[in-house]
């Protein structure tokens, strides 16, 4: 019958998931009737589940947004109890995925960046009041061992939200160094993804240009010495070079003093 195995080809690819409006060239006048009855039946099937399909990924889509705002006001609550953290979550952020845009990396992993910058110090929210409020520059072995969990605690308070897999890394590796001498788990460069040693960089040039109680922040030039001389055992060099290109040409994140504002 004429059309036959053309139809049979088109539901086939239909039910591949592999939609498209050639099923109703098959209603028309020139095809035998039962052709055109089922094509258009077929047709009908197709749109409407091409409808819910996106209705499910727009669904989908909020469902996503929505729990990505509870766990950044998870991490905005964190600012609460350290003044220090306050803005420096977004500017790592933004720093993160400046350095992700200008190496040109893909929409996709620039917004893990993106998202891993808010969130790689979550984990600290589970630090005691004691190590909080210290004001000494040196905390003890004790105060240590308990600033050294909180890339764990990060990734398990993360665990659970499957689209958030790849941010999950960045949170537990921002400490990990390219020597292997880092935190937690003391893996090597190798090992380490692009987002990671990206994250670590933006965090490093933070915490340095960034006045805390223990330092007064330094100027762009300070931090990109200190950058260099970090780079190789513990930042990615090339990255380094990339991330200062950056800054001179788009400059520092907007930065208020928040440890003389809370005085
Ligand atoms: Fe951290």
């Amino acid at each position: 019958m004429k059309g036959q195995d053309q139809l049979l080809d088109i539901i086939k690819r239909i039910a591949a998931g592999e939609y498209s409006d050639e099923i109703f060239q098959l209603t028309q006048a020139d095809y035998p009737q039962p052709i055109r009855e089922t094509a258009e039946a077929v047709g009908m099937m197709m749109v409407s589940i091409e409808s819910r399909e996106y209705n499910l990924e727009l669904l989908f889509r909020e469902l996503k947004e929505n729990v990505l705002k509870t766990v950044l006001g998870m991490a905005n609550a964190l600012s609460a109890r350290d003044v220090y953290t306050k803005g420096h979550a977004e500017r790592v952020s933004r720093y993160g995925e400046r350095l992700a845009r200008r190496l040109k990396l893909d929409d996709e992993e620039t917004e893990h960046i993106r998202i891993g910058g808010m969130l790689h110090d979550i984990g600290k929210i589970g630090f005691s009041d004691r190590l909080l409020s210290n004001q000494d520059t040196r905390p003890d072995p004790e105060m240590l061992a308990e600033i050294r969990t909180h890339p764990i605690w990060g990734m398990e308070i993360l665990e659970g939200l499957d689209f958030l897999k790849p941010v999950l890394e960045f949170v537990h590796s921002h400490h990990e160094r390219m020597d292997g001498t880092g935190y937690p788990r003391g893996i090597p460069a190798g090992d380490l993804p692009q987002g990671v040693r990206i994250i670590a960089i933006a965090d490093c040039f933070d915490a340095i240009t960034t006045t805390r109680s223990y330092q007064q922040g330094q100027s762009a030039e300070a931090a990109f010495a200190i950058l260099r001389k970090l780079a190789g055992d513990h930042l990615d060099p090339e990255l380094v070079e990339v991330f200062i290109e950056e800054i001179n040409k788009g400059g520092l994140e907007p930065y208020a003093n928040t440890a003389s504002a809370s005085e």
